[in-house]
């Protein structure tokens, strides 16, 4: 393994970034930093930065970074290893064969032999639509009213039956493990493997990385259910995190500006709103929105639109969407379909135009939320009036600005008549009420997922001494009290590098994390300094709150511990812990 470290290390070490990337787009010098009109989103003027000196790259635009391995595997859509030796390739290194990583190198192979009969599979389906057997299919299509760019676009396909797929991939080479691996077949009572989709329209599932990873499938025999059969977890699956059209987004994301995502319920839905030319629609399969999908979202733009179908079930998916989304630092809208409609059928029946206005005309989640609670009580009656008011200041206490607060105030104050002043003081009281909620969140939360004063001071401190201002030191207080994992270990790399007279280097960050999937230490890299907060004061201020509130939380924790331990000993060892807290709290008061 040190081996590879080592390896990683000497291909990062001999490839310039600079010249990396200068394959790809072209860089223009300003002072130190190359600048170029970012690869990752459509832009007219440059905001994707490439530091030669810390070697990594930034985009101010849409918020990219990384090093020169993740740069090239999201240009050349592959994984680490084949970055890897793509780039040592570049440099006239040979890549060795790591036994030591043997494990992982046999995972990657069994990934790899997944996604290459997945696409074999999807190209076979997607070619039977031009044989005379896949009537059923081509007919169903013609009532869908789908032209053939989207099904070429989408891939569409048609599976004949129970063996077909399935001998067809045995001749190409496939074991019968890899196909089930793959989730295309399964075993029947007497041993024989069918393919799971038999009969049924395909639809290729594909991730970011235009690999296929699974598909769903659609009855055409309206006898057979369940109407569509999705692929399970598998070593290349999961449903949870997998968003249908994702592909797409990341395509049409580089060649146009991106200003919004469509979620929608169905794959129908996305594929019919495409030919339409709302090509920004996406869908999560056979499931609900979780955190992981709204994660792939985040990744590509900031700002979604849910246009769930116009039904109880559809309304009741687009509440429980909301949260996920908005926790994932998402601007979330909702368009309302009417009643029992779905996009796929507004779109034939009221025209594109008319379904781009609903998603212009697509509520802020606040409002929508309002609406909501205004539909669902009967606001001429004085107790339910009260109920709705509660509600609402709920959703309305969420909110950063004391604008946007008094804006959905005023929309309150419309449907229930209660007047402003009344409306602003019961929100401040509900404001109390919050404290006692985020005391028991602080609990059970990670601190990481929790945006208080706290973290917001761990971040810019750490964010102040990786980039080296001058007016950021080391010292044990700050260490002392910083009570995540991951931002310790952020610490002990910079703290290491000045004990050996050497300066921290952003790129190294990202030999340390998965910074893409870390936010707080995506934050840390990626950190805007501001006029305003790029200053010694503002730097002291950070670290005497860190440090306070620090000592605070490990205070509350060893009460605590104190309260539940009965063992004598132990209880004098966290008391003597608590008086030198107490003490610091004091030297620290000052
Ligand atoms: P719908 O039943 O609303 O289907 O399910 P739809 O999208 O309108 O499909 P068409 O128009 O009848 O062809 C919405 C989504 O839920 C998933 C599918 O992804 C579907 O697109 N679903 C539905 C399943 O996974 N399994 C099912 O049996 C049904
Ligand atoms: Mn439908």
């Amino acid at each position: 393994m040190d081996n590879f470290e080592e390896f990683k290390q000497k291909v990062k070490d001999a490839n310039d970034i600079v010249s990396v990337v200068s394959k790809y787009v072209t860089l223009n010098r300003k002072g130190k930093t190359w600048w170029a009109n970012c690869p990752f989103h459509y832009e007219k003027t440059p905001s994707f930065a490439v530091n030669g000196q810390e070697q990594y790259y930034h985009c101010f635009g849409c918020g990219v970074s990384g090093d020169i391995f993740s740069f090239v595997q999201h240009m050349e859509n592959c994984d680490f290893f084949d970055a890897l030796k793509i780039l040592a390739e570049n440099a006239g290194l040979s890549v060795p064969d790591f036994s030591g990583v043997q494990h992982d190198s046999e995972r990657k192979k069994e990934r790899e032999q997944i996604y290459a009969v997945l696409r074999d599979a999807a190209i076979h389906y997607c070619k039977n639509l031009n044989l005379n057997e896949s009537k059923p299919a081509l007919e169903y299509i013609a009532k869908r009213k789908l032209n053939s760019e989207a099904i070429k676009a989408f891939g569409l396909g048609y599976s004949l039956g129970w063996n077909e797929v399935v001998d067809y991939l045995k001749k190409l080479g496939y074991s019968y493990e890899i196909m089930q691996k793959a989730g295309i077949v399964e075993k029947n009572q007497y041993g024989k493997y069918y393919d799971v989709f038999a009969k049924r329209l395909i639809f290729p599932i594909i991730n970011s990385n235009d690999n296929v990873v699974g598909f769903s499938a659609r009855v055409l025999d309206p006898k057979m259910n369940p109407k569509y059969r999705n692929t399970g977890d598998t070593p290349v699956f999961q449903k949870n995190e997998l968003v249908y059209g994702i592909n797409l987004i990341k395509k049409l994301k580089r060649s146009e500006p991106l200003n919004e995502i469509i979620i929608v319920e169905g794959q129908m839905d996305v594929i019919s709103v495409y030919k339409a030319g709302v090509k920004n629609a996406v869908a999560c399969l056979g499931t609900a929105l979780t955190p992981n999908h709204a994660k792939q979202l985040k990744r590509f733009c900031d700002k979604v639109v849910v246009c769930f179908d116009g039904d109880g079930a559809g309304k009741k998916a687009t509440l429980r969407s909301l949260d996920i989304l908005v926790n994932a630092g998402l601007n979330v809208f909702v368009a309302s379909m009417p009643a029992g409609v779905d996009p796929d059928e507004y779109v034939l029946k009221y025209g594109v135009e008319s379904y781009k206005q609903l998603i212009n005309d697509a509520k802020y989640w606040v409002e929508y939320l309002i609406c909501e609670y205004a539909n669902k009580y009967n606001l001429k009656r004085a107790d339910e009036r009260n109920l709705f008011v509660v509600s609402s200041l709920n959703i309305i206490k969420k909110l950063e600005s004391n604008t946007e607060k008094n804006v959905y105030l005023e929309m309150v104050k419309n449907f229930s008549n209660v007047s402003m002043d009344v409306l602003r003081k019961d929100l401040e009281n509900i404001d109390e009420l919050k404290i006692d909620d985020t005391k028991v969140e602080e609990k059970d939360e990670p601190l990481t997922t929790k945006e208080n004063a706290y973290v917001k001071a761990v971040k810019f401190v750490l964010s102040a001494l990786l980039h080296k201002k001058e007016y950021a030191s080391l010292n044990d207080d700050i260490k002392d009290n910083l009570l995540d994992n991951d931002i310790i270990k952020l610490y002990n790399y910079i703290e290491n590098c000045k004990t050996n007279g050497k300066m921290p280097i952003v790129s190294h960050v990202f030999d340390l994390f998965n910074v893409e999937n870390n936010p707080l230490i995506n934050d840390i890299v990626n950190f805007n300094f501001t006029e305003i907060n790029d200053t010694k004061e503002y730097y002291e201020d950070c670290v005497n709150l860190l440090i306070k509130s620090g000592l605070e939380m490990k205070q509350k924790d060893l009460a605590l511990k104190i309260s539940l331990t009965s063992d004598i000993d132990e209880r004098k060892k966290l008391s003597l812990e608590l008086s030198n807290i107490i003490l610091k709290q004091n030297k620290f008061r000052k």
